[in-house]
């Protein structure tokens, strides 16, 4: 992070009530923002006020209670707290939900992307971070031209209904980057763990609460083995802040950086944050980020309580993408560099959640029941 960059920086970050939104506020309001946040409900527990807890607490950020998807409501936002930094987080972000419920999921995260897109287009708003994620490159497995690690200029090939609103979101930022030279950079992280993620549909948060209550971890059918890539939320809020810090450098002067046509322009303006190179992934058993669902329920049971786990079939609309993990060198050569392992990551994890045991055990009940 660069010293004092954020200083007095007038930061919205969308979908503040988020399990990264809240991190990321917490971290820019310790370094010096003023920041605002869009919340469209209220939820019974406050991730911000959970991360909070204790005797170091920061600042409040602005709330405004507003759907991304009223543009006037979103460009008063933005008149109003003179914003000069959006990171837009808000969205339809549980892909099993989305399978049910796509017209909401991509009204959600496509037309609230673009609502953000357009007025930061309009106010000329000078630095940009859209969240998009490694789910958008969708299938690659038997690619032989664009195998993995995923590269930013891959296709993006999500087919699911959470992956394909995503892709669109990712295009269009691109196509603003593109068109009408907005400085906006595109991040396409792998999966986020870590404190106050109240989603308990997914893994960690969900084999967590299980088996503190006692209750078998659950492996959805045919899902054992596939891969994915973790990193901890404290190096993903690290990712986010220097992305936007780099924004001026990555466009160059005039925009100089940018390149005019061809193979250049693919994914020119998105971002892996991931946390090897491709030199690490030749020996992908060293990479310990990078870790199968049954991995990583061993690695929870033998630190919280060795309960065998159910293997439950999958809602037949459910899709579930091969093995996926990042060529994360793009944005490492602007100085990214995670610190966190998966070990310190996990007990960190587990250390919360067992904090918070009593109050999480109500919402997470009907995720956890066997
Ligand atoms: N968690 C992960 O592993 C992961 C990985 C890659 C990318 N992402 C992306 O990162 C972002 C943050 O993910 P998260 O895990 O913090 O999700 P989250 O579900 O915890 O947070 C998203 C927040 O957005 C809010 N929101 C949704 N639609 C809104 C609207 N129209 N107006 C205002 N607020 C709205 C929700 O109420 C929620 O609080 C998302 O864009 C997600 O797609 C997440």
């Amino acid at each position: 992070m660069q010293k004092n960059f954020w200083y007095g920086k007038r930061v919205l970050v969308t979908g503040g009530e988020g399990f990264l939104a809240s991190h990321l506020v917490k971290q820019l309001i310790d370094v010096g923002a003023c920041v605002t946040t869009t919340v469209r409900h209220a939820r019974p527990l406050n991730t911000l006020n959970l991360i909070q807890k204790g005797p170091k607490k920061s600042a409040s950020p602005d709330v405004e209670h507003s759907d991304l998807l009223d543009f006037f409501a979103l460009r008063r936002i933005c008149d109003r707290h003179q914003i000069d930094t959006i990171f837009h987080l808000a969205a339809s972000a549980i892909v099993s939900d989305a399978a049910n419920s796509p017209m909401s999921t991509i009204e959600n995260n496509v037309v609230g992307t673009l609502n953000i897109l357009e007025v930061a287009r309009i106010n000329h708003i000078p630095r940009v971070v859209i969240a998009s994620t490694d789910k958008s490159y969708g299938d690659h497995a038997n690619d032989n031209l664009e195998k993995l690690p995923y590269r930013e200029n891959y296709a993006l090939r999500g087919l699911d209904v959470y992956s394909a609103s995503k892709v669109c979101a990712d295009v269009l930022s691109q196509t603003y980057s593109y068109q009408f030279k907005l400085p906006v950079v595109v991040l396409r992280p792998c999966n986020m763990y870590g404190p106050a993620d109240l989603n308990f549909s997914r893994l960690i948060p969900r084999t967590i609460m299980c088996l503190l209550s006692g209750r078998a971890p659950h492996i959805n059918a045919g899902n054992a083995d596939v891969l994915r890539e973790y990193m901890y939320i404290e190096d993903v809020v690290q990712g986010y802040l220097l992305a936007a810090e780099k924004v001026s450098d990555i466009y160059g002067e005039n925009n100089q950086n940018m390149p005019k046509h061809g193979k250049e322009t693919y994914g020119w303006a998105a971002f892996n944050l991931g946390s090897y190179t491709e030199k690490d992934l030749q020996n992908i058993s060293k990479c310990d980020k990078i870790r199968s669902v049954t991995t990583v329920i061993d690695m929870l049971r033998k630190k919280i309580k060795n309960i065998e786990p159910v293997v439950k079939a999958k809602a037949a609309n459910f899709i579930e993408i091969p093995d996926q993990y990042l060529d994360g060198g793009k944005l490492g050569k602007l100085g990214f560099k995670p610190k966190v392992n998966f070990e310190q990551g996990i007990d960190k994890t587990i250390s919360w959640y067992k904090e918070h045991f009593d109050d999480l055990s109500g919402l997470a009940e009907r995720y956890i029941a066997n």
